[in-house]
């Protein structure tokens, strides 16, 4: 029997997600090689401060601080960018693919932005560029799109894709607590970064959602043409009325396609759920996806989305995957993974036809009367009002005001905002939620 070949892998960042990676293949090398059938050499490792008390024991002869070496080695087969950024990333990422490298990412911010070009790359030079650990951490999702649901168009895919604003959205409504409040236990717990605005505001969702809607699309949709809202205007009123509503609030990621028109929609924002929905009870750190395909119907998957071993587990998932690609050449494991992926090219929907039930927040001078302006600015926009609750808000003289309308659209709920912020009686700038009327 000849000796099993040896594959050498080079790490471009040893900070949460490198590290987990060193840490598990190391721990789980004698299991890992007999699978994939090939010896994983962890050759390189690059990272900015050499001199960084580490959790993992890196031999100083493997540390660099130029990730383009590591790139541009002859002896490394497979590089992972496990830095984040764009500027450097997507420089380590072109050098490697330019080389017919296969490069391993878990770095949404990246193919977010640059996901054309580095695709574009990778075709042309021979290269790979595998990204499982960009969306969902540890749940296989974009294995599941790409190989096991390949037979699908998608209708509507949607889910919670961050588990910083999951957390957060799951103690405000358990504890009764201000988002604030939260928030600041969240940052001293480690699950919120210092600077909390591409979790809580929907950038990093958006990220995630557009890798998606790329997979199961083949179109790239950039965040600048997706509604993207985050949920810091959320209050624990809301979660009580939304319980009184029969409703849960995540926020999504919802990625639908009209098959028939060929209109895709991507938005990213707080949604009630249905309370039976089983994304709705997905709670803490969890992400969950919901995937339609039109012959498979619905497919449900939930796990950890981040983390040291949730993030490590897809990244070796992925290396595993080159090792073989390597060892065997391209496999039916590997379908479609250096190109787009071979879709209609689908337009995106004008926001009239982006259509849904609408929950509205308003706070409003307690006075006769206000009710019925309320509903006339609505009526002229065709918005019809389903329900209405009224409670008293915490400041003096004032009411709360939560209306759901009938199924309307995002331009006459845009409309209808407008009018209604420039009304004497509405006292702050109301608080509009989306609907998802999702049963499973
Ligand atoms: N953390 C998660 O749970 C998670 C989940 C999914 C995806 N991701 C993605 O995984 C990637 C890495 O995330 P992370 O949390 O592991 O980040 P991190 O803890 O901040 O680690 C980043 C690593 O990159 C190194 N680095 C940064 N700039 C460098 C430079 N100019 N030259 C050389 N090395 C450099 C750092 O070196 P030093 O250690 O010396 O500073 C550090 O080792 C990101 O794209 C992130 O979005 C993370």
């Amino acid at each position: 029997m000849s000796a099993p070949m040896t594959v050498n892998i080079g790490l471009c960042g040893l900070g949460t997600v490198g590290q987990g990676v060193w840490k598990h293949i190391s721990a789980n090398r004698a299991d890992l090689e007999s699978r994939v059938g090939v010896k994983l050499n962890l050759a390189r490792v690059a990272v900015r401060n050499p001199r960084k008390a580490r959790a993992v024991a890196i031999p100083a002869t493997k540390l660099t601080t130029d990730p383009l070496a590591i790139a541009n080695d002859p002896d490394i087969q497979i590089v992972c960018e496990l830095m984040g950024g764009t500027t450097l990333a997507r420089q380590v990422t072109l050098a490697a693919l330019r080389r017919g490298k296969i490069v391993v990412s878990a770095n949404k911010a990246l193919i977010c932005k640059h996901g054309a070009e580095i695709f574009a790359a990778a075709q042309k030079h021979g290269g790979h560029f595998f990204f499982e650990a960009s969306v969902a951490g540890g749940i296989p999702i974009i294995k599941a799109l790409r190989e096991g649901l390949v037979a699908n168009r998608f209708p509507r895919i949607y889910g919670i894709l961050n588990g910083t604003c999951n957390y957060i959205l799951t103690q405000m409504e358990d504890r009764d607590a201000p988002y604030a409040s939260v928030l600041a236990d969240a940052k001293r717990l480690g699950y919120a970064e210092a600077d909390e605005s591409l979790d809580v505001d929907g950038w990093d969702t958006a990220h995630k959602a557009s890798v998606l809607a790329w997979l199961a699309h083949g179109v790239w949709v950039k965040t600048d043409d997706m509604i993207v809202e985050g949920i810091s205007r959320i209050t624990p009123a809301d979660f009580k009325n939304a319980v009184t509503l029969g409703f849960g609030i995540k926020l999504l990621a919802v990625i639908t396609r009209d098959l028939a028109r060929n209109e895709l929609c991507v938005r990213v924002h707080p949604t009630l759920l249905p309370e039976g929905n089983v994304i709705a009870n997905v709670s803490g750190v969890f992400n969950a996806i919901s995937v339609t395909g039109d012959v498979v119907g619905t497919t449900l998957y939930s796990g950890r989305g981040a983390g040291q071993d949730a993030t490590a587990s897809a990244v070796i998932g992925d290396i595993a995957d080159a090792a073989a690609l390597l060892k065997h050449g391209k496999g039916a494991h590997l379908i479609g993974e250096a190109t787009a992926p071979a879709r209609d090219e689908s337009r995106l929907a004008p926001p009239e036809k982006i259509h849904c039930r609408y929950y509205l927040r308003l706070t409003v001078k307690d006075q006769p009367g206000v009710l019925a302006r309320v509903a006339s600015v609505m009526a002229k926009h065709h918005v019809s009002i389903a329900s209405v609750i009224q409670n008293p808000a915490e400041r003096p003289g004032a009411a709360s005001l939560v209306l759901t309308t009938h199924e309307s659209n995002e331009r006459a709920m845009g409309a209808t905002l407008k009018r209604l912020r420039g009304l004497a009686s509405v006292l702050d700038d109301p608080l509009l939620l989306r609907i998802g009327d999702f049963n499973d």
